[in-house]
């Protein structure tokens, strides 16, 4: 069990006029005017069935960087097929040399791979050097290597034994195939769900989101050269329902590995509910789901470390992390200071495309989601019940530009302090700062999740009433800091309520899930 002991990858800081700035742009530059041909995977083959789709950078959506190939269901019956037929070898490979593949994947990403995996999460998902950097290179690293850790952490777990009666657990993977759905927002759990299943000796049949083809292509590319045999992980993309209705119509399936909206999990949970007397075996759903992640604060904390906290976690990478605030709730009296460095602070802020490294917000991801952010935006400015406080413009003739903002909602009810829109508008609503102790209870009550949330205040009083009045208010809950950032191998990631099954992105916890262990009782 004697691993590499795991570390978290350094975030490189592409300091101006530094090597590894120069290099990324100019591979930037390369792979945004490259025409790529993305393929399906399956089979270690690449299959191209010539029904293809463009690929367009969300920043400047007229221009096409290349195009991938969808499936249709003889390509998902394929994909399932050769994962069952790749189950017999790839389980009985020892954990050791799965683990080599894992941490030689995370050392190829930290090397070579590195500016490729930024260069593609920059431009197909519109993400800041920073923002790429500390996802797609150092999230997806510290998964692979942390993972590994892990598996052996639950390996470790063994039941007593007795002279003449040796107890032992195998953590075998899932008897069936695991199924990977990840969603375009972070390159690492876009690696993460079907990776960790893999790792745990399950085969994969993966679909990502239509909006991180390109760098899925390079998770494909990086696993292969880390020598990941064909067949374990097996790559589709194209219509969801299809996908779906084919995946979970199998007597195999045995598990979903989920990240991505919370009426999509449940309309999945509820067909797995209909098809359930398919099953060789009772498949395990893990989901991360929606969320409508909060900033609370007492009238006991510091107004600028509130404001940065705002700013930072409702507008870095647009809002777009499932871990964004969205929604604040500040006492009166700390109201206009607040305020005044939230407007001060958004306003320093430039929007535009990621090549030009000073843009700290990019394009959000797609039209359908430009226009509801844009409409949400709009109706807040129509209407009487709120105020836009700073940003409000957009305009998508180019790429799918929002404005950082921040609405002022007169009601705790009003629709964007409610509404999961997930793009970089924060909602404020203003209590009275003898009231707090109700406006906890709005926080806890005012949405159907419990993700991410965030606390301010400098009394231990406050602090410990808050934290117990929002126990199952958020999954990761944040005391006097902003609600995003969480780093595998310190904050493991996941919430409950609609917003998941709470099984933490990095940690055993959710590793155990990808197993199905037999207990072996052995007399002497
Ligand atoms: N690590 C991300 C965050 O907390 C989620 O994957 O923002």
């Amino acid at each position: 069990f004697n691993v590499p002991t795991a570390i978290n990858e350094p975030v490189k800081t592409y300091a101006p006029g530094s090597p590894e700035k120069a290099e990324l742009l100019a591979m930037y530059k390369t792979m945004f005017n490259s025409n790529i041909d993305v393929p399906m995977h399956i089979n270690g083959k690449e299959v191209r069935t010539g029904k293809t789709k463009n690929i367009t950078p969300p920043h400047d959506h007229k221009h096409v960087v290349g195009q991938y190939h969808t499936a249709e269901k003889k390509h998902i019956d394929e994909a399932i097929s050769t994962a069952l037929a790749a189950r017999a070898a790839w389980s009985s490979v020892s954990w050791e040399e799965r683990a080599t593949i894992f941490l030689k994947a995370a050392e190829l990403l930290a090397g070579p791979y590195r500016a490729k995996m930024n260069a593609a999460t920059m431009i197909g998902q519109s993400k800041n050097v920073h923002q790429a950097e500390i996802d797609a290179a150092c999230e997806t690293i510290d998964f692979l290597r942390f993972n590994v850790q892990y598996m052996i952490d639950i390996f470790k777990d063994q039941p007593a034994s007795s002279p003449g009666i040796w107890n032992r657990v195998e953590y075998r993977p899932l008897e069936g195939f695991v199924y990977a759905i990840s969603p375009f927002n972070f390159t690492a759990i876009a690696a993460n769900l079907p990776s960790s299943a893999a790792l745990m000796g399950n085969v994969v049949v993966w679909k990502p989101s239509d909006h991180q083809v390109y760098s899925a292509q390079v998770i494909v590319d990086l696993f292969k050269e880390a020598g990941l045999p064909d067949g374990v992980i097996n790559v589709v993309f194209g219509d969801p329902v299809m996908i779906s209705d084919t995946v979970l119509a199998s007597r195999d399936f045995s598990g979903l590995h989920f990240t991505g909206s919370t009426e999509v999990f449940k309309n999945l949970w509820k067909q797995i509910g209909n098809n359930i007397h398919n099953y060789k075996t009772y498949p395990k759903i893990v989901g991360e789901t929606g969320g409508k992640d909060f900033i609370w604060v007492h009238n006991s904390s510091n107004p600028l470390q509130v404001a940065t906290a705002i700013v930072r976690g409702s507008f870095e990478y647009q809002g777009q992390k499932c871990s964004a605030a969205s929604r604040a709730y500040v006492p009166a009296s700390l109201w206009e200071e607040v305020k005044k460095h939230v407007i001060a602070q958004t306003n320093e802020i430039k929007m535009g495309s990621p090549e030009d490294t000073d843009n700290f917000v990019n394009a959000v991801i797609h039209e359908g989601s430009f226009d509801k952010i844009a409409s949400f935006i709009d109706a807040a400015k129509a209407g009487k019940d709120a105020e836009i406080i700073v940003g409000g413009n957009h305009d998508k003739s180019v790429g799918y530009f929002i404005e950082p903002t921040v609405i002022l909602a007169k009601s705790p009810t009003y629709t964007t302090m409610t509404t999961e829109l997930f793009g970089p508008v924060m909602t404020v609503f203003i209590y009275e700062d003898e009231a707090w102790e109700a406006s906890l209870k709005l926080v806890d009550e005012s949405t159907e999740y419990a993700l991410t949330g965030a606390i301010f205040s400098n009394d231990r009083y406050i602090v410990e009433k808050a934290s117990k009045a929002l126990e199952n208010a958020a999954g990761n809950f944040y005391i006097n800091d902003k609600p995003t950032g969480a780093v595998v191998g310190q904050q493991p990631f996941g919430g409950a309520r609609a917003s998941g099954t709470n099984d933490k992105a990095g940690s055993a916890q959710n590793l155990l899930r990808w197993t199905s262990a037999r207990l072996i009782k052995e007399t002497f």
